[in-house]
C-alpha cells in the first residue's frame, strides 16, 4: 500500500535490518503477533505494547499449522487493507505481512511442541493446533527478536503455552498478556464474531453471563465447584450452544486443575475458561476467580 504511515515488510531479512537499526539506536521493540481481520481488542494490545517499547511490530499471517483440516482456515478473514488502516489509527510503526514460503519454505521439517499445558481445554477438540501456534511464534520471535511480545488473555491457555516456549527455549522476548477486550455487550471480541448471525449473537452473549454466574456461585460459597460447572454447562446448552467443549477452572499460573487436596489458606487464582460452539461458530472466553477451600 503506498503512503502509509505504517512500514510493511514482507520478509524476515528487512525485518531484521529494520528491527537491527532500531535496536542499535537503543530502541525497544516489541511485537503482536496475529492473524489479522483487526479489531478493537487488537488495537488494545497495540495501545497496551505502546507503553513497554518505543517502536512496535505488528505481525499479520493466517497460520495453516494451527487449523484443523475441517476448520474455518479457508474462510478466516483476511482485511490487509482495513488492517492497514486500522494500524495507522494506533501509530503501528511496522506491520509484518510474510508470505506463507518465508514462514514454511519448501523442505521445512519442524515442529516445536510444548508438553502438559497443552494437553485437555482447547487442545482436547484441536489436535496439533498448539504444535501449530508455537511453531509459528518460535518463527516470529525468531524472525524479528523483540524485547516483548504481547498476547491476547482471551486465548488463556495460549498465552500460557507460549510464556512457557520463550522461557524454555531461552528466547530472549519478555512474554506478556494483553487486557481481554470486551464488545459493549459483554461478548469478548474475536475475528470469529463477524461469522455470527444476530439471532447467534445473542446466544453467545450467554458466555460472559454463565462465567459470571459460575464465579459469584463458587466465590460466594453458594455451590460446590462441580455443581457450578455442570449447571453453567447445561444452561449454556439450553440457550442454543450446540455444542460446550469445556467448561473448567485451572490454577492461572499452571493451567494446573483444582482439586480438593490443595490445602491454601489464602485463595487460590484461577480461571473459569469456556469453548463452545454456536451456530457453526467456535467462542472461547474466561474469567479470573479465587477459590478458597
Ligand atoms: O492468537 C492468534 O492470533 C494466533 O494464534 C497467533 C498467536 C498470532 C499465532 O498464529
Amino acid at each position: 500500500m503506498k503512503n502509509s504511515s505504517v512500514q510493511i515488510i514482507r520478509s524476515k531479512k528487512d525485518l531484521r535490518v529494520q528491527v537491527k537499526e532500531w535496536r542499535m539506536k537503543g530502541l525497544k521493540v516489541g511485537m503482536v503477533p496475529t492473524m489479522g481481520a483487526l479489531h478493537h481488542g487488537h488495537l488494545s494490545l497495540i495501545k497496551e505494547i505502546q507503553k513497554h517499547v518505543d517502536k512496535v511490530v505488528v505481525s499479520i499471517f493466517v497460520n495453516p499449522k494451527q487449523f484443523g483440516p475441517h476448520e474455518d482456515f479457508d474462510k478466516y478473514p483476511r482485511s490487509e487493507t482495513t488492517d492497514i488502516k486500522q494500524l495507522e489509527e494506533v501509530n503501528t510503526d511496522l506491520l509484518y505481512a510474510p508470505e506463507a514460503g518465508e514462514i514454511y519454505p519448501d523442505g521445512f521439517l519442524t515442529s516445536v511442541t510444548v508438553t502438559k499445558i497443552t494437553e485437555g481445554l482447547c487442545a482436547a477438540k484441536r489436535p496439533g493446533h498448539f504444535d501449530g501456534v508455537t511453531t509459528v511464534v518460535t518463527k516470529l520471535l525468531l524472525q524479528c527478536l523483540p524485547d516483548v511480545a504481547l498476547f491476547g488473555e482471551k486465548d488463556f491457555q495460549q498465552y500460557t503455552v507460549l510464556k512457557q516456549l520463550a522461557k524454555d527455549l531461552d528466547i530472549p522476548t519478555e512474554v506478556m498478556c494483553g487486557k481481554l477486550i470486551r464488545d459493549d455487550d459483554g461478548l469478548a471480541t474475536s475475528s470469529r464474531n463477524m461469522y455470527l448471525s444476530p439471532e447467534e449473537r445473542q446466544i453467545a452473549l450467554e458466555i460472559p453471563k454463565t462465567l459470571k454466574q459460575v464465579i459469584a456461585e463458587i466465590e460466594g460459597g453458594a455451590m460446590p465447584l462441580q455443581e457450578a460447572l455442570d449447571k453453567g454447562t447445561q444452561h449454556l446448552l439450553d440457550s442454543g450452544f450446540k455444542e460446550v467443549q469445556y467448561l473448567e477452572i485451572r490454577q492461572s499460573d499452571n493451567l494446573e486443575p483444582i482439586t480438593q487436596t490443595i490445602t491454601e489458606t489464602s485463595p487460590i487464582l484461577a480461571r473459569v475458561l469456556v469453548a463452545a460452539v454456536v451456530g457453526k461458530t467456535r467462542l472461547i472466553d474466561n474469567m479470573p476467580i479465587k477459590i478458597l477451600f
